[in-house]
């Protein structure tokens, strides 16, 4: 009788005996509960542009499984449904934030104010701003129509710098927010064919180096992305030096990093106030680099690469 009480453990005895046990497995629960750096994207309102297709549509994907509350712009209503239901139906992730989508032409600069501020009105504010939406173009510069370079030019730049100065009042006023700008490594470095779109991408990184020293102060962030190619159908919707839709899928494009791979990494960079991310292959580092430190030698490398073009279509 009295062996089996001895045996058996009482509450008390239970307890002390699982200490070793439950403390540390408290402490990793919250440790990953507080450590999780994505926890604090939770609500937080992100306005994406170009979320219709592409990387923006993945970007609009992965900041919802963090918990954001999206709102999605581009041109087509149709896609922007579409990715706002797909989102909708996603039972992997429990977001009670619903998705907003809103028509915002980038090229239509006298639209881009009034949409910010129904954007302010309705949400109050804009926590991340996505600048995303981009065209390309493939062309040799000295036949193209100044239309094609006005239009690259309005979209890339132009029409993202309209709306973050439409929105960044209200950050500064918050004394808080985050904007994100996708330049390319075409920001930091030219190549034959694509004299636009390089320039608006060198304009947009310019811009938003500027800007970043400017609203520091008030506690405002700046993001700049250059990413190396990424599996979208943005060559498929480059210009050409007449204003035609390229409509080829090159295969440089198709060989890029996929469009996951880039949007966690971009979701990485605003998590962590990255100020600048280049993702690129290494070869792509080392003509930035040597842009820099030999440009005799780039010059030369760029020359021989259009030469090489010159005859095929680029
Ligand atoms: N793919 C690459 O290899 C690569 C490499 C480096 C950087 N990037 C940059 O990544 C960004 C996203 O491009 P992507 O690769 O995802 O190409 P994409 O699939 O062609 O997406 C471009 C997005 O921009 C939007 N857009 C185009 N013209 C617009 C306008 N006038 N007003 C508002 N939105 C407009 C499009 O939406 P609507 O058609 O609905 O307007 C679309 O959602 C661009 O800034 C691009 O320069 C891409
Ligand atoms: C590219 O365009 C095609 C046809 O419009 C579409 O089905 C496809 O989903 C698009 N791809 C991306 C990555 O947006
Ligand atoms: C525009 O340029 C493309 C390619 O450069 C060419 O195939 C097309 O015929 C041109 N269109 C016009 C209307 O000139």
């Amino acid at each position: 009788m009295s062996n089996t009480k001895y045996n058996i453990p009482n509450v008390w005895e239970l307890c002390f005996l699982s200490v070793p046990i439950i403390v540390p497995l408290a402490v990793y629960m919250f440790e990953k509960c507080c450590s999780n750096k994505y926890r604090k994207l939770n609500s937080k309102v992100v306005l994406i542009t170009g979320a219709s297709s592409g990387l923006g549509e993945t970007l609009a994907h992965e900041f919802y499984s963090h918990g954001c509350a999206l709102i999605l712009t581009g041109r087509s209503n149709t896609e922007l449904e579409r990715v706002k239901s797909d989102l909708l139906s996603r039972s992997d992730v429990k977001n009670v934030n619903k998705p907003c989508t809103l028509v915002l032409d980038l090229i239509d600069q006298a639209t881009i104010e009034g949409v910010s501020q129904k954007v302010l009105g309705v949400f109050g504010r804009v926590d991340i701003l996505i600048n995303n939406a981009g065209i390309s173009y493939r062309g040799r510069a000295e036949v193209t129509t100044a239309e094609v370079d006005y239009q690259v030019m309005l979209v890339n730049y132009f029409g993202q710098i309209a709306l973050t100065k439409a929105i960044l009042p209200s950050m500064i006023h918050h004394k808080s927010g985050h904007i994100v700008a996708i330049s390319s490594v075409q920001g930091k470095i030219a190549i034959p064919f694509r004299s636009a779109y390089t320039a608006s991408k060198h304009a947009l990184q310019a811009f938003f180096d500027t800007l970043r020293a400017e609203i520091a102060r008030h506690k405002v962030k700046v993001t700049v992305i250059s990413p190396g190619y990424i599996q979208t159908n943005l060559s498929l919707n480059a210009l050409t030096g007449n204003g035609s839709k390229y409509g080829i899928m090159d295969e440089s494009t198709m060989d890029g990093y996929s469009a996951e791979y880039v949007a966690q990494r971009i979701v990485e960079a605003v998590v962590n106030n990255e100020q600048e991310i280049i993702i690129a292959p290494f070869y792509a580092r080392l003509a930035i680099g040597l842009r820099y430190i030999w440009p005799r030698v780039y010059f030369w490398i760029m020359k021989c690469r259009a030469e090489r073009q010159a005859g095929q279509k680029m």
